[in-house]
């Protein structure tokens, strides 16, 4: 974590004294393992970037989301046939495997490290959920030189990114918005970087989905919040004659 970062609402370790985070954390851990195995999967164990030779301070290590960030939020927001879903830092791919059981016209995670991009293929391939959406791709890029394609409508960020990484995953995403005009909606887990996002003057916040967390700040430093990014206003054509 960046020193900047500490003392960011979003900054977990200073709402709640490390002892029962650690056990908190050690219990969510035992249940990941459990639904894994239930599912076929394996997306439980936490993985350093440092193993790859990838380690940059931008870049967040592997750490899988929450099972159920997608099924809440996209009970508010239904999923229409040509939504397609990208997970930018998808790691083992549980938000893939989740989002598959959706009816997107396809779904796209985007994975740094080839040997994670590998587990998440397996996990598509083993996992036991029924699947809505058969097109599901895993991509090995850095997220910073990825072209967003113009059909997504879903970017997922599990707080992948920090910093100058964030900034210019986001304005991919923005540039994306502008070639194609539509609306996106950005799902944020542990939204770090939100003043970031805000600032980009093109992103709004729509909706809050606190974490399922014991206490009421640790439920809302890692909670959901979903942005929409819109186009931009074009500019006013001048008639001739006016002025
Ligand atoms: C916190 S994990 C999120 C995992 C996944 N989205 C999930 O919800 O289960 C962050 C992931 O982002 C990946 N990552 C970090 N920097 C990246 C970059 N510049 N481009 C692509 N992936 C990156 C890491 O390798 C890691 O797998």
């Amino acid at each position: 974590m960046l020193a900047a970062e500490r003392g960011h609402p979003a900054d977990v370790r200073r709402l709640v004294p490390k002892a029962i985070k650690l056990r908190y954390h050690a219990l969510l851990r035992a249940l990941s393992r459990l639904v894994d195995r239930v599912l076929g999967i394996d997306t439980a164990e936490r993985v350093d970037l440092a193993d790859f030779g990838l380690a940059h301070p931008e870049r967040v290590n592997y750490e899988a989301g929450s099972w159920l960030d997608l099924p809440r939020v996209l009970r508010h927001i239904p999923v229409r046939r040509h939504d397609v879903l990208l997970d930018l830092g998808c790691g083992k791919g549980r938000a893939l495997v989740m989002a598959a059981r959706h009816p997107f016209a396809r779904v796209i995670g985007v994975e740094l490290s080839p040997e994670l991009a590998r587990v998440a293929e397996r996990n598509l391939e083993a996992s036991r959920l029924p699947r809505r959406c058969r097109a599901v791709e895993v991509v090995v890029a850095d997220a910073v030189e990825y072209r967003i394609p113009d059909d997504v409508t879903f970017v997922y960020l599990f707080n992948p990114f920090r910093g100058r990484v964030f900034d210019a995953v986001i304005e991919r995403i923005v540039e994306s918005v502008d070639r194609a005009p539509r609306r996106v909606r950005v799902i944020y887990r542990n939204a770090m970087y939100e003043d970031r996002l805000l600032g980009t003057g093109r992103a709004h916040l729509q909706r809050v989905l606190p974490g399922l967390r014991p206490t009421r700040r640790w439920r809302e430093a890692v909670g959901v919040r979903v942005y929409a990014v819109d186009p931009g206003r074009r500019p006013v054509p001048v008639r001739a004659g006016s002025g």
